[in-house]
């Protein structure tokens, strides 16, 4: 590498607890000197910001590792083609990250960080683009897809059927990225809930988050005959194909979508396996899509569905939302030898590999999706950091902006 990583992280640590304004800083500074470059970003850019930043995190703690940064830096690359990212931009968005970098480290930044970031970014940049441009040409940027059929499956959910226009390519246990004209610009990820079918349609299983801008109008609003966007195809929480272990899966909420995808993949082919499934709802009225497992127990001999859910008072708060599914792994076995696919909100698949390690799982037949990237905000602020946090960066020098 033509840059030394332990600069970048001494340096990227002096910034790091300010990110939040330093995210403001770089995205002020990129559009008030490429204003074309706004359009491409949707009207919201609370989450963006995070994520550019988590990225950076991301990067940084992968620098001692060049192998799995490359893989981090070509996929990220690949799948900026959605967003219309260009080469073009890329030394616009190097020149915005190192201003924002200069500003908040103050007295600390010198030549020599100066040199190493630009050295560092030039390699990030490099990648990104190169793994774009690799890309096959028939090989499109987001495929179109239509609203095929809306079916509410509970009061928040609902399973949208979508028929890409031309053939997309899958493997169950997959995800995909889904974006809506009626929030433009804005990508969130949702599994397939299928294995792929002749007809080649896909759903995708939506639960409203209060507030989300996505999801709300997916819930409310989408229609059939209307037009999604799908990214490629991303995860490898898929069946190990050479496995014959027995196979637990445990899904929580929408996290059925996975699972159900894998079920199907399993119910076509000979069945030489066990399998069960942890099937865990907030409540009993949010325990949906029954009559599909119904289906799949009948499909099955060796499947085994253990629906939990709290009792009706019960699991309100998050901390006790996951009992059941606690206790019914730990009442039903012990999962030394046995692959296992966990799906379901972000926290659950820390929580639950813990205590399946300690149930007598191998870690590394455990599978998941990655969590979202965003900060780690668990450290208290100090009470200097707290001062700062309340401020809308009212220091940013408009002159820096040019
Ligand atoms: C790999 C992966 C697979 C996923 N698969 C599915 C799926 O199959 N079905 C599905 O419904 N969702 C799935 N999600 C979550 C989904 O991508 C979105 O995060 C979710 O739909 C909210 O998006 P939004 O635009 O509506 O909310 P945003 O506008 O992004 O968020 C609004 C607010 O809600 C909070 N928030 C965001 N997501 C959640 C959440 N899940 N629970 C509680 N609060 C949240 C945000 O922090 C923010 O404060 C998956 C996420 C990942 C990372
Ligand atoms: C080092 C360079 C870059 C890094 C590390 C980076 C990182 C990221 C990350 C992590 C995301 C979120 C992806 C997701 O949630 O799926 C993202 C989204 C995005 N990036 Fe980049 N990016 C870079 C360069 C660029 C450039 C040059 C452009 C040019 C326009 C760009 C435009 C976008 C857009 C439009 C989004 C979507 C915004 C949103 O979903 O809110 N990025 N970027």
């Amino acid at each position: 590498m033509p840059f030394d990583p332990a600069v970048i992280r001494a340096s990227f640590a002096v910034v790091e607890r300010r990110a939040d304004h330093m995210a403001k800083y770089f995205y002020a500074h990129l559009f008030a000197r490429n204003p074309g470059v706004r359009a491409f970003f949707p009207a919201q850019m609370t989450e963006q910001r995070d994520r550019f930043f988590a990225a950076l995190t991301q990067i940084v703690l992968r620098m001692e590792n060049p192998e799995q940064l490359t893989g981090y830096l070509r996929a990220l690359g690949r799948d900026h083609r959605k967003f219309q990212a260009a080469p073009e931009h890329y030394p616009a968005v190097g020149a915005s990250l190192i201003a924002a970098l200069r500003h908040f480290s103050g007295h600390s930044w010198t030549p020599e960080i100066e040199k190493a970031w630009t050295e560092a970014y030039t390699v990030i940049a490099r990648t990104m683009t190169g793994a774009a441009s690799g890309v096959p040409p028939e090989v499109p940027a987001w495929w179109e897809a239509e609203v095929a059929t809306r079916r509410r499956a509970a009061a928040d959910i609902v399973v949208l059927t979508l028929m890409p226009m031309r053939p997309y390519p899958f493997v169950p246990g997959q995800y995909l990225t889904l974006s809506s004209p009626r929030v433009p610009k804005v990508w969130r990820p949702y599994s397939i809930a299928n294995a792929p079918r002749s007809d080649g349609t896909l759903d995708v299983h939506v639960r409203r988050v209060p507030g989300g801008l996505l999801s709300t109008a997916l819930v409310d609003d989408a229609a059939p005959g209307e037009l999604l966007r799908l990214g490629h195809p991303l995860g490898d929480a898929v069946l190990d194909p050479h496995s014959r272990r027995p196979l637990l899966a445990v899904a929580a909420g929408t996290g059925w979508g996975q699972t159900r995808a894998l079920l199907e993949q399993l119910a076509a082919g000979p069945a030489d396996r066990d399998v069960t499934v942890v099937l865990a709802a907030r409540s009993q009225a949010e325990q949906y899509d029954l009559p599909a497992v119904e289906r799949l127990l009948a499909r099955c001999a060796r499947l085994r569905v253990l629906p939990t859910a709290p009792a009706r008072g019960e699991g309100r708060d998050d901390a006790d939302a996951d009992a059941p599914v606690r206790d019914a792994l730990a009442r039903y076995g012990h999962w030394s030898g046995w692959d296992v696919h966990l799906s379901g909100p972000p926290g659950l698949a820390p929580s639950l590999t813990a205590l399946l390690t300690e149930l007598g799982a191998d870690p590394a037949l455990i599978r998941h999706d990655p969590a979202p990237v965003t900060f780690n905000r668990a450290r208290p602020l100090t009470s200097s950091e707290w001062f700062l946090d309340q401020r809308d960066v009212p220091w940013i020098n408009r002159t820096d902006l040019g």
